[in-house]
């Protein structure tokens, strides 16, 4: 049965808890806060955005951060460029897109705002150039990821219903200031890709109940909930009392849809390609033929998901990146960066602006593309135990057996362990 745990993070973004995994899917800072700083902020847009086409493979899309925020930054950038060129509305347009300084206006109102604008902009050039394929096995968080609300002020998590270490004393921590957004339309032209390629979210059971529930009224964009009541109703064959119940909801909800599809148009959003793929990453990449400029991997820690932190698994990315392409990830462990160095790539560091420190890893192929080169102290850890990768030799293995052959190795290797390490280095400095 499909659960599901959300609670707001500090930026105000809906993160989530996974008991499968007893784990958080989100860094409680932020899960869009992390999304951009980790995979976002690095990318270099200017020259990608110069390319006849971007392709961007978002692996463990979750509920869609990485995806979404790529997409927020064009439409950011996009608007950024045109608000130089003095255009009215797009400097209308500019604070809602970029930040959550305005404050949440009423639904009814922002609708109408997001239709002011009647003249039609010319950003086919942009839009269409983009395909992201984005991976997940779990298809619920999928069809649940157009709905998630992100910039909300003012939360309440008064009620965890999962136990995880210390999670309330991370959020008592200091909040995030003004933090991003991920603009409504990008939201509705995901929901209507994905019913698109999986119409049977309209029908699905667990989705239905986990919008209906008061519970997680919250977390939920109200707009697209109604939309998606809408189309729901649109689609099945509704009795004849049913249907007078749910005819003003739906007159409603009509004009709604119809705004945000003329805006849609307006900027031609739509015409990017997105890919939804349900299934093990694995899987979804062996057969999988195209080259990526941007691969996000977002995977649960190596230690509870080593089947996507693997030296044969980075050697498929490998097979899989253009030669200027970059992956990026959270991790910086050093047995993530040691499988990532055996399968070809170079290996540096993402900085993160705000925190002043290191706080991911970028993989290339391109060692010009490194602005943050690894330190001595972290490339000769690579050599200790630590840097001992996980494997994965069919890319087919159960996770548990490929932390058994892994910890096994550790235990019969006879390389430097990683605390003498640690110690012999500081008593060099
Ligand atoms: C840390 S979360 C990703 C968060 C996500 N990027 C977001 O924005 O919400 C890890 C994700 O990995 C997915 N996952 C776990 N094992 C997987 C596999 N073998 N293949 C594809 N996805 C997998 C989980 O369903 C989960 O959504």
């Amino acid at each position: 049965m499909f659960e599901f745990h959300p609670y707001f993070t500090n930026d105000g973004s809906v993160g989530l808890y996974s008991p499968e995994f007893k784990d958080i899917y989100h860094s409680t800072t932020g899960a869009l806060t992390e999304a951009y700083e980790k995979f976002i902020m690095p990318v270099d847009i200017e020259n990608l955005l110069a390319k006849d086409s971007i392709k961007v493979l978002d692996i463990c899309y979750g509920i869609g951060y990485n995806s979404k925020s790529f997409l927020n930054l064009i439409l950011e950038n996009y608007f950024l460029k045109i608000s130089q060129k003095n255009n009215k509305h797009a400097k209308q347009y500019i604070e809602t897109i970029c930040t959550n300084n305005n404050s949440e206006k009423n639904n009814n109102e922002s609708v109408s705002n997001y239709s002011m604008c009647t003249e039609t902009i010319d950003t086919h050039n942009i839009f269409d150039k983009i395909y992201i394929k984005s991976v997940d096995i779990d298809k619920n968080l999928f069809f649940l990821s157009p709905f998630v609300k992100t910039g909300v002020k003012n939360f309440k998590n008064n009620n965890f219903d999962f136990e995880y270490k210390n999670i309330d004393k991370y959020l008592e921590k200091e909040k995030i200031k003004n933090p991003k957004k991920i603009h409504k339309l990008i939201n509705f032209v995901i929901f209507e890709k994905i019913i698109k390629k999986y119409p049977e979210i309209l029908q699905n059971e667990d989705i239905i109940a986990i919008l209906d529930s008061k519970r997680y009224n919250s977390y939920f964009d109200s707009n697209l909930k109604g939309i998606y009541e809408f189309y729901r109703s649109e689609r099945c064959k509704c009795t004849l009392l049913k249907k007078i119940s749910t005819s003003l909801h739906n007159i409603y909800y009509q004009h709604v849809s119809n705004c945000y599809k003329n805006d849609l148009k307006r900027y031609n959003l739509r015409d990017f390609s997105f890919d939804p793929q349900i299934g093990d990453a694995r899987d979804i990449i062996k057969n999988d033929n195209n080259l990526y400029n941007l691969i996000f991997l977002d995977a649960f820690t190596p230690a509870k998901c080593p089947c996507l932190w693997s030296y044969e698994f980075f050697k498929l990315l490998f097979e899989h990146l253009e030669q200027d392409g970059m992956i990026l990830t959270y991790s910086t462990s050093a047995a993530i960066r040691s499988a990532m160095k055996e399968a070809g790539f170079f290996i540096g560091n993402i900085y993160n602006e705000r925190l002043n420190k290191y706080t991911g890893t970028i993989a290339v192929k391109d060692s010009a593309k490194i602005i943050h080169s690894l330190s001595e102290f972290d490339l000769g850890l690579l050599n200790t135990t630590a840097g001992i990768f996980y494997r994965d030799e069919n890319l087919t293995s159960q996770n548990e057996a490929i932390i058994e052959r892994r910890n096994q190795e550790v235990k019969n290797s006879d390389r430097l362990s990683t605390s003498k390490y640690k110690k012999n280095f500081n008593k060099i400095l």
